[in-house]
């Protein structure tokens, strides 16, 4: 699928040579080093142990509801960083294993969280290739946060589903792509009707975005991949996973202004969703 790789439009940072090295890396296909493990110390300085702000007040809220947990299920975390979901499901009862391509996150994912699950270096889009795994052993696969920051979005849908057993279910957390579009969407304020809307200039076109640095990150970018909407749903539908829940989640956050406060509890930033591997055998 084509992807137009945002470098430099209206007047964002350009892409660096680390992030031009993972795009080369994306498209012939190769395993790549995330663009995440040079952001690893600063994202797990973030994070601590219990997960950032961020992560408590929405992120596991919104992955542990739809997980539903029961005790003794499997649950697979692909992009599981330095490994903050594994507490959260093994004091269910459940096993946990977390998948990461950056070899310094699932380092500070096992000096943290060693006692909650196993941790494996791999590429998410390569399972199928992985002989510490088995196909159709999970009861649950997880992307939280992590489905934007992989491409191509048919190989991973499809690692997913060759991990569940029949009936397991897929859950994902995404920023909204309807509503966040990297470097390509944000808050405008109408001042003749006192109101804040949320402004998107580009939907329909794949887009390879180099994201900007987060505050206190001195050390390279990750890329975000933007997709509409209908290509995470059609993707599900080919390996036959059907969405049988779907959550617009808004902010946390309390707005200062009558105008903010009304933005924020209108425009869902986040999308949570759940889909079911269907049995095929009648
Ligand atoms: C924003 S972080 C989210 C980490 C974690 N899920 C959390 O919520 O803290 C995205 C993660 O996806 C990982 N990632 C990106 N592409 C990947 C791939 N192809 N296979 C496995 N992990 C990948 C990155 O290394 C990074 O740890």
């Amino acid at each position: 699928m084509a992807h137009i790789v945002l470098a430099c439009t209206h007047g964002a940072a350009r892409a660096t040579s680390s992030s031009n090295k993972v795009l080369q890396m994306l498209k012939s296909n190769k395993p790549i080093p995330s663009g995440w493990d040079q952001l690893a110390e600063w994202y797990d300085g973030w994070m601590g142990v219990a997960g950032s702000h961020h992560h408590r007040k929405l992120a596991l809220p919104a992955v542990l509801d739809l997980l539903q947990l029961q005790s003794g299920q499997h649950i697979l975390d692909l992009g599981a960083g330095q490994g903050v979901l594994a507490p959260f499901i093994s004091q269910h009862n459940a096993t946990y294993v977390g998948v990461d391509v950056s070899p310094r996150l699932l380092n500070l994912a096992r000096r943290r969280h060693a006692a909650h699950g196993r941790f494996i270096h791999a590429d998410a889009r390569h399972l199928p290739r992985l002989q510490h795994l088995s196909p159709a052993s999970f009861d649950a696969v997880v992307f939280m946060l992590s489905i934007e920051d992989m491409e191509p979005l048919n190989q991973v849908i499809h690692a997913a589903s060759w991990a569940l057993r029949e009936g397991g279910r897929v859950v994902i957390l995404m920023r909204h792509p309807c509503f966040r579009v990297p470097r390509q969407s944000g808050w405008g304020h109408d001042e003749q009707r006192k109101l804040q809307y949320r402004r998107v200039d580009r939907y329909l076109t794949p887009l390879s975005v180099p994201m900007k640095p987060y505050p206190g990150q001195s050390r390279g970018v990750s890329i975000s991949f933007h997709r509409p909407l209908g290509h995470y749903i059609n993707e599900l539908v080919q390996q036959n996973l059907l969405i049988d829940s779907l959550r617009e989640i808004t902010t946390y956050q309390q707005g200062q202004t009558t105008a903010e406060q009304d933005a924020f509890a209108e425009i869902p930033l986040f999308l949570a969703l759940r889909a079911r591997k269907l049995s095929l055998t009648p």
